[in-house]
């Protein structure tokens, strides 16, 4: 067992079920264009930033878009996937996951959220996770996405502490790539947990307590 002195959490799909609402809202607007979506191609979209996951969507289009008509589509999707982040209460977060988070912070782990969303701190607000964490870093505050390891270096360096000694929770393949490349052990759940970089293979979120308790 290692003892981890910070823990970088990503927030969808791993603190709360927003992968699903991502899908959605992607579902609906490939489906108005008549572009061909589904579960799998989605898969590929975890941890991209909201432009790229656009470009891949577009990319089975056979057509050319303008940037200006880019735009107008990642705001269709962005729009209708924050109705559906509107709806989200407290019970949205499990008490699985807030057992689990009390639990680490209580065995003495600093924790952080290390996501390429700009939506973040809204999803926190919704679902009750608002100043709860000793560090955020979002979209909002990145250049590079994931796998880019500027997520992950950023929110050790706000934690005070050298990647070596966090571990990262991730969903999204390229997250544990960007884990690894920021110097940091990395954690598998989901689709990520197949990943072959990551030290750890989850299958419920409560087992980071064996990991790092
Ligand atoms: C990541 C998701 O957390 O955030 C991606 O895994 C998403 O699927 C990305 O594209 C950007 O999110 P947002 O909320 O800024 O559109
Ligand atoms: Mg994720």
């Amino acid at each position: 067992m290692e003892k981890y002195q910070g823990i970088i959490f990503d927030l969808d799909g791993v603190i709360c079920h927003t992968d699903r609402y991502h899908y959605l809202a992607w579902k609906a607007l490939a489906d108005r264009l008549g572009i061909c979506f589904n579960e799998k191609i989605n898969n590929r979209l975890r941890g991209v930033s909201r432009m790229e996951s656009l470009e891949i969507i577009l990319s089975n289009s056979g057509q050319i878009y303008t940037d200006t008509e880019k735009d107008k589509l990642a705001n269709e999707k962005n729009e209708n996937y924050r109705r559906s982040l509107a709806q989200m209460t407290p019970e949205n977060l499990s008490p699985e996951v807030k057992g689990t988070l009390d639990f680490l912070r209580k065995s003495g782990c600093r924790l952080a959220i290390g996501s390429s969303s700009k939506n973040a701190g809204f999803i926190l607000e919704r679902i009750g996770l608002n100043g709860y964490f000793d560090a955020v870093v979002d979209g909002n505050q990145i250049s590079h996405a994931k796998p880019d390891p500027e997520v992950f270096r950023c929110a050790a360096r706000r934690l005070g502490l050298a990647p070596e000694n966090c571990l990262v929770v991730e969903d999204a393949l390229v997250g544990i790539e960007a884990a690894v490349r920021a110097g940091c052990d990395a954690a598998g759940m989901g689709d990520a947990r197949k990943s072959s970089l990551a030290k750890y293979h989850l299958a419920a979120f409560s087992e980071l307590k064996e990991v790092c308790g």
